[in-house]
């Protein structure tokens, strides 16, 4: 009789090689591949469908499909995030690191629905009743009818779901401690893991509520991450943030039922999240003006402007060696890449410096339309004259050093003046390109074409007096 074939499979992102590797092949990570049993083959029989089947009838593209009905919260930031709610006989899930605060958001998001009258179930396979209890006490919530379990095994799961009356939402926390025994492998394993989720899945599906697992990110080892589980849900949120800092963001990645890359924001309080209605004034609250090396930057996160502080540090290369090059809460390649601009088309060269390079409040911005502003803050560090403090900054830059324009301008310029800012230096608009962009009373805008001109009127800005232009006919005052 063979042994028992087993393989190794990347607790990161699932791939499964037949060779043991410090590094895995598909994802690059480094130290998560963990053996493990290879799946047996269903009964036989199970593939018996193909042989006796019938062909189902086939529809066109156009129909009267109604939008699904939604669940919602009441979080508005976590109701955006989604679409508009849980959509029932669907299936969400949470990820984010440890302590990050996912239990606290569901277990808030729980009892706002139990309030509302639905009928909802918190399964942790984490804490103990007395835990969860404790917890809600602490929220303000205890009065509120969620019915409450701790449970790990998926047949006491599946049982406790398709009993009567039939849950509207069911929470379980987290998928990685539930386990089922006809898998020969240990609880949180990708095996484990993608087979609890299937059935969780399943069963949500048969009986039409809606389902959330709770992923935690792991670092190494052998438990699963939430990524070898995202293309079996119907939409994927990661709450992140820093422990450092108070505010957490919900961040949608997938979504079948609404628009992606969607944030919700959240402040961690006492009294657990509180939402977060004008993160622009929360991420420059700390922001001191007149210094060099900062500058405000007019982002868009989904369908919602967001200003950001971007702040850099340049200082004389320490030591030998390569200088360094260090970025928190952006991209590292396009840093270089901004920096190779620079160089190459403004004659500002970095070569012998340390850059340092900094999302104030701890913010992930993967816009390219951050590439002015972050350009604007390094200039202003490396001449140490600081930008005008009333002045936000938003566009592309490309590789020839010129200034492009990015999406939803009128949305970061609203924004912009809604938070008292008197100046916005964005892309020069080609003429005849475009429609004409909307501009609020009172903000003036500085036009940039090439990156040339930000860097002179950064490093001379006695010579900037000429920068405002008269209004081309194609801006419209509103
Ligand atoms: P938790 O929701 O347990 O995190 P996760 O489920 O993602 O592991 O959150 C744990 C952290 O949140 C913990 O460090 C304490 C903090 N916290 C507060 O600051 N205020 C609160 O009201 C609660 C409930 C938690
Ligand atoms: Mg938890």
């Amino acid at each position: 009789m063979p042994k028992p074939a087993t393989r190794f499979v990347c607790t990161a992102c699932g791939a499964a090689f037949a060779k043991w590797a410090g590094q895995c092949g598909a994802c690059g990570a480094w130290n998560t591949l963990a053996e493990e049993a290879v799946p047996r083959p269903g009964p036989p029989g199970s593939g018996a469908a193909a042989l006796g089947g019938r062909a189902v009838p086939l529809v066109g593209l156009r129909g009267e499909s109604e939008a699904p009905p939604r669940l919602a919260s009441r979080i508005a930031e976590l109701d955006r995030v989604l679409g508009g709610g849980f959509v029932p006989g669907s299936a969400v899930l949470v990820g984010g690191d440890p302590g990050i605060g996912k239990s606290t958001l569901l277990l808030q998001a729980a009892a706002s629905l139990a309030r509302a009258g639905r009928r909802v179930l918190y399964l942790s396979g984490e804490e103990s009743v007395d835990q969860i209890r404790l917890r809600a006490a602490r929220l303000g919530l205890a009065e509120a009818p969620v019915a409450l379990a701790a449970v790990s095994a998926l047949r006491d799961l599946l049982a406790t779901l398709e009993a009567e009356p039939r849950p509207d939402l069911a929470i379980v926390d987290s998928i990685q401690t539930v386990w089922l025994e006809e898998v020969g492998a240990a609880p949180g394993t990708v095996a484990q893991v993608r087979a609890a989720a299937a059935e969780l899945i399943r069963a949500a599906k048969a009986r039409g509520f809606a389902l959330v697992l709770v992923g935690h990110v792991t670092k190494e080892g052998a438990l699963a991450g939430p990524r070898v589980l995202e293309h079996l849900v119907d939409a994927v949120l990661y709450l992140e943030g820093d422990r450092g800092h108070a505010f957490r963001i919900l961040r949608g990645v997938k979504n079948r039922f609404g628009a992606t890359d969607e944030i919700g924001v959240f402040e961690m309080t006492a009294r657990g999240l509180a939402e977060v209605a004008n993160p622009s004034a929360l991420f420059l609250a700390e922001r001191r003006g007149n210094v060099s090396g900062s500058a405000v930057f007019a982002g868009v996160e989904g369908t919602r402007p967001v200003l950001v502080e971007i702040q850099a540090l340049v200082s004389r290369r320490a030591g030998e060696g390569p200088a360094r090059r260090a970025v928190v809460g952006w991209d590292q390649g396009r840093l270089a890449l901004l920096l190779a601009v620079l160089e190459a088309r403004c004659g500002v060269s970095f070569a012998d410096r340390d850059v340092f390079l900094n999302v104030a409040g701890g913010l992930k911005v993967s816009e390219p339309a951050a590439d002015l502003a972050v350009a604007a803050a390094l200039v202003s560090a490396l001449v140490d004259r600081p930008t005008e403090a009333d002045c936000v900054f938003f566009g592309e830059v490309g590789l020839s050093g010129e200034v492009r324009m990015v999406g939803q301008a009128e949305a970061r310029l609203k924004e912009a003046a809604k938070l008292g800012f008197a100046t916005a230096c964005l892309p020069k608009r080609v003429a005849g390109r475009g429609r004409a962009l909307a501009v609020p009373e009172g903000l003036r805008l500085w036009e940039v074409g090439h990156l040339a001109d930000l860097v002179a009127a950064l490093a001379f800005p006695e010579r900037r007096a000429g920068r405002e232009e008269a209004p081309r006919p194609a801006v419209r005052r509103s």
